[in-house]
């Protein structure tokens, strides 16, 4: 049996996503509610992992331990650092980095101690249908796309996570000097990529961009949350699993 998790940081991006499981059976461990059940004839677990690093691996850990979570699709907010990638837009992971892990001058900086990785894969076909799903999902939201005065775009590249909400422009052009190809940041991508890589299960990472971490970053980040971030990856994920 193949059973996708799905994993979003906060209830708005999950808030959509809830309601459009069949059969759903509400188990909770770990001080998580996880929502088993059927998603477009497929077998999902869903689960809100909180905000950050360690709440996002201990998530991922229980849906791949306890849930035989078959592969992981992590969908949410996130900020847009590289050039181009605007509010609205939609970015893909093909690698995750956590920005703030620093154990220099023993390891790289960024390097995950005796992983030997800094930059943590993403599974390619799932990523792929994820990237296919995505760009249908933002044809059906070109409303929103007028709404916010352009044209949604996908992006496809690095995302990186710390446990910082990043919202000043100083602090994000820092991110883009030591990390120049970096295209989006969170709190939670790269650890799920660790715990994913330990266990090999396939992972995917899907962020729509709810600010550009700079110092209007919080006023942003709350309205995209509250008015598109929810059916936007609701969109994506059916889109996505077909
Ligand atoms: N998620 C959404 N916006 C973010 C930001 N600016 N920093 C960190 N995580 C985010």
């Amino acid at each position: 049996m193949t059973r996708t998790a799905l994993i979003a940081a906060m209830q708005e991006e999950l808030a959509a996503l809830l309601p459009a499981i069949d059969g759903a059976r509400i188990e909770h461990r770990g001080g998580r509610a996880f929502w088993l059940g059927r998603l477009g004839g497929h077998e999902v677990v869903a689960v809100r992992s909180g905000i950050g690093k360690v709440a996002a691996a201990i998530t991922a850990t229980l849906l791949i331990d306890h849930y035989e979570a078959s592969r992981m699709l992590f969908l949410g907010v996130a900020g847009g650092i590289g050039a181009g990638v605007q509010v609205g837009d939609v970015v893909v992971a093909d690698a995750l980095l956590q920005h703030d892990m620093d154990a220099s001058p023993i390891f790289p900086r960024h390097e995950v101690p005796l992983t030997g990785l800094a930059r943590f894969p993403v599974d390619a076909p799932f990523s792929d249908a994820v990237a296919r799903g995505a760009e249908a999902a933002l044809g059906q939201h070109a409303d929103t796309a007028a709404l916010l005065g352009h044209g949604s775009r996908l992006h496809r590249g690095l995302i990186v996570s710390g446990d910082r909400f990043v919202s000043t422009a100083a602090e994000s052009q820092a991110l883009r000097e030591a990390l120049p190809d970096a295209l989006a940041v969170e709190m939670e991508g790269a650890a799920v990529a660790q715990v994913c890589h330990s266990f090999g299960t396939p992972l995917a990472v899907v962020r729509s961009i709810s600010d550009r971490a700079d110092d209007t970053a919080h006023v942003d980040f709350g309205l995209f949350l509250n008015k598109v971030a929810g059916p936007l990856g609701l969109a994506i994920v059916q889109q996505a699993l077909g």
